[in-house]
């Protein structure tokens, strides 16, 4: 087994769900990867502040740039532009595999760090960085690269789902509802992000680009937010049989004047029919709605937000990247046992 060494950066809602996932599971995700996965130290700002899980001491450190000095892959859970860029750009100017859940960097600096990663043959996993949970990048960027999309329909957010959510089953207030959000760990840093639509256009930005094959800058995605909608507006809608959702959407348009093809990004509260699939997506679970001109129509659901959830797809970005340092893959675990009923799952399943 090689030794793969892991940083942390940042110990919040996400962070500390991937340290507790990754000491619980850590054996498990090593045989998974082919690689033993060495967490070598957690980065935050005040090593005293509270955390949602348990992390053992020694591992805290305010020392971001030197603890990604010599790791093998580093997770970037901070959020926001700066440091984050940073120290993304340090580690992989260093050679390390970068996983981030930042769709904020991403959305402004995107193509800056692609192209460090591309310089010296490092990759850049980013699948937590939309829809959380939902595996989504993957599924746009391979499965679906030998089609043709047409429009995705995203409820992107969160945060914006479960308050619009509770407008409309509880007939609470915008405020109250952030307030629990926040509390549940589903809201950015500062909720400005998410209540007035900048969280989801950075993700629109992120769909748009994988979806149709370009570089759609943040600064072109239309944006409203949700700060203007009332709970009369999602009463009369509930009555006339459509929801409010805060939708994300990309599509292939026409130039009428030129006749070449172009993506149109856009971010507003949408009347969504009640009979659309995309109205029965409740609480803080997001849902992405893709047409493709072959595959036809595709809904990819789940959690938009939380902690453990979006730790899953960070882990399930470590796993990737533990593999690729394994030169010629994992290999199959052999049994000992020729008799043992039970089929060796992750050894088997790394080869599918
Ligand atoms: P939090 O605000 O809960 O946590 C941020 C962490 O980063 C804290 O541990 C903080 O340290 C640390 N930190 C901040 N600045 C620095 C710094 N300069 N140096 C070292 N550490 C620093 O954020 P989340 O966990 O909610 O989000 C992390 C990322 O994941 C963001 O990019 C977010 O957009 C994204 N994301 C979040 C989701 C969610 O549901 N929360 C879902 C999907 C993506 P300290 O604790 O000491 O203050
Ligand atoms: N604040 C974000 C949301 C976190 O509510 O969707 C997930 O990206």
């Amino acid at each position: 087994y090689r030794n793969l060494r892991v940083a942390l950066l940042g110990a919040g809602s996400v962070g500390a769900q991937v340290v507790s996932l990754l000491l619980k599971h850590g054996d498990e995700l090593a045989q998974r990867s082919g690689a033993g996965l060495e967490l070598v130290g957690v980065a935050v700002r005040d090593i005293d502040a509270p955390r949602s899980a348990e992390i053992p001491k020694h591992l805290l450190t305010t020392d971001a740039e030197g603890l990604i000095v010599g790791a093998d892959i580093v997770i970037e859970l901070i959020g926001g532009l700066e440091p984050a860029r940073s120290y993304i750009l340090q580690a992989l100017n260093s050679g390390a595999d970068v996983i981030t859940a930042n769709k904020a960097l991403l959305a402004t600096h995107g193509p800056e760090l692609f192209d460090a990663a591309e310089q010296v043959g490092a990759q850049l996993y980013y699948e937590a960085a939309v829809a959380a949970a939902i595996p989504i990048i993957r599924p746009l960027r391979d499965s679906l690269a030998g089609d043709r999309i047409r429009r995705i329909m995203g409820i992107v957010n969160g945060t914006t789902n479960f308050i619009l959510d509770r407008m409309d089953t509880a007939g609470e207030s915008l405020e109250t509802a952030l307030k629990t959000a926040t509390e549940l760990g589903y809201a950015e840093a500062d909720p400005t992000a998410d209540i007035e639509g900048y969280d989801a256009a950075q993700k629109a930005a992120i769909l748009a680009s994988l979806a149709f094959h370009t570089t759609v800058p943040i600064g072109k995605v239309y944006r409203e937010g949700i700060t203007s909608v009332t709970l009369e507006q999602v009463d009369a809608a509930r009555k006339a049989g459509y929801v409010v959702k805060l939708l994300a959407i990309a599509e292939r348009l026409v130039d009428k004047e030129t006749g070449t093809e172009g993506v149109s990004a856009r971010v507003y509260p949408a009347l969504v029919p009640r009979t659309h699939p995309l109205a029965t997506v409740h609480a803080a679970k997001n849902a992405v709605f893709i047409e493709a001109e072959a595959a036809g129509d595709l809904m990819f659901y789940g959690a938009g937000a939380g902690g453990i959830e979006t730790a899953s797809a960070v882990l399930g970005d470590l796993v990737s990247a533990a593999r690729r340092h394994v030169i010629g893959g994992p290999g199959l675990a052999e049994s000992t046992d020729a008799n043992l009923p039970i089929l060796p799952i992750s050894s088997v399943t790394t080869r599918y």
